[in-house]
């Protein structure tokens, strides 16, 4: 089948059910589009998996706080197309906002506990706004694979919750960050940094592997390694931070010492642009 983008859900449930009639396996790999490697790597490896590869580029209004970059979020959907396809992509979807919240839309999707901290409570509402739009998305693509980003860690281990809670019947991928060649996890809001942010902005992952380095030599106290990371971020006069947190992996609750697996989390604003990155460390 040629590669092709929809917009309307009735299109890709057609192509779909014919895939899935073919006895073929569906790999889904969500998005907001503006594609990079971190979005490409997911994309390659549900074609290694799968038979039939979706993406869905959807910006969605619905995990955007009053305030945020809803309208400036950048949108190219025919170089993403491009992209998508060179890398294994077999269908696109992607949706108007009225397709997928038509008038009257009522129903959300909220994983609580794992909501609470990190991300969640610098942006209330967020998490609440991404597992809506992705059980609508797993409903519609019903992907025996779909595969996320360890940079947006914290999203990825609240879908694994919702997906083992809500009982979807699908297989969750967790894909480690791909980052430049400095060190910065890339993102689609990379493009907003100036010059001189962008030079800043590697600070992150450079304070993040010190403090690894300090778990290696035998660092365990959370508030030492978080005061750590502060001051190193602070030596970067135009970073501005939100959080520096270390919590367990299990529950995503903040923990004093570390000890089996933990994610030591940051977001630091440049500018307006708010970046986030994280390392998993086990001892
Ligand atoms: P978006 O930010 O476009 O990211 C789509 C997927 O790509 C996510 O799983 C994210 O973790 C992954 N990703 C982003 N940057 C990455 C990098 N540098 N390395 C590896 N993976 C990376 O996350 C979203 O969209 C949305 O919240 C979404 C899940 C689509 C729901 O709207």
């Amino acid at each position: 089948m040629a590669k092709k983008i929809v917009h309307r859900i009735y299109e890709l449930r057609s192509i779909l059910r014919e895939i899935r009639a073919a006895q073929k396996t569906i790999g889904f790999v969500p998005t907001m589009g503006y594609l990079h490697e971190g979005h490409l790597s997911l994309i390659r490896q549900a074609g290694k998996d799968c038979d039939f590869v979706v993406i869905s580029i959807f910006v969605n209004p619905l995990q955007f706080g009053a305030g945020e970059d809803y309208a400036e979020y950048p949108r190219a959907l025919s170089r993403d197309a491009k992209l998508a396809f060179a890398n294994g992509c077999d269908l696109i979807f992607a949706p108007t906002v009225k397709e997928m919240y038509p008038q009257g839309f009522a129903t959300f999707v909220e994983v609580e506990r794992l909501s609470e901290h990190l991300c969640g409570a610098s942006r209330p509402g967020h998490f609440r706004g991404v597992t809506t739009v992705v059980t609508k998305l797993f409903n519609l693509v019903e992907p025996d694979h779909a595969y996320f980003g360890q940079k947006d860690a914290q999203q990825a281990f609240i879908i694994k919750r919702m997906v083992a809670d809500l009982n979807f019947d699908i297989t969750i991928h967790i894909l480690p960050t791909v980052r430049e060649t400095d060190g910065l996890a890339m993102s689609s809001r990379n493009t907003y940094l100036n010059q001189k942010e962008r030079q800043a902005a590697p600070v992150l992952y450079r304070s993040l592997c010190a403090a690894k380095e300090k778990i290696t030599q035998g660092e365990r106290d959370a508030a030492s390694l978080i005061a750590y990371i502060t001051k190193l971020i602070k030596q970067e006069p135009l970073a501005d931070i939100d959080y520096v947190n270390i919590v367990d992996l299990e529950n995503l609750q903040p923990c004093k010492k570390i000890s089996g697996k933990a994610l030591i989390a940051v977001a630091v604003r440049f500018g307006s642009t708010r970046l986030i990155d994280n390392i998993i460390v086990e001892v």
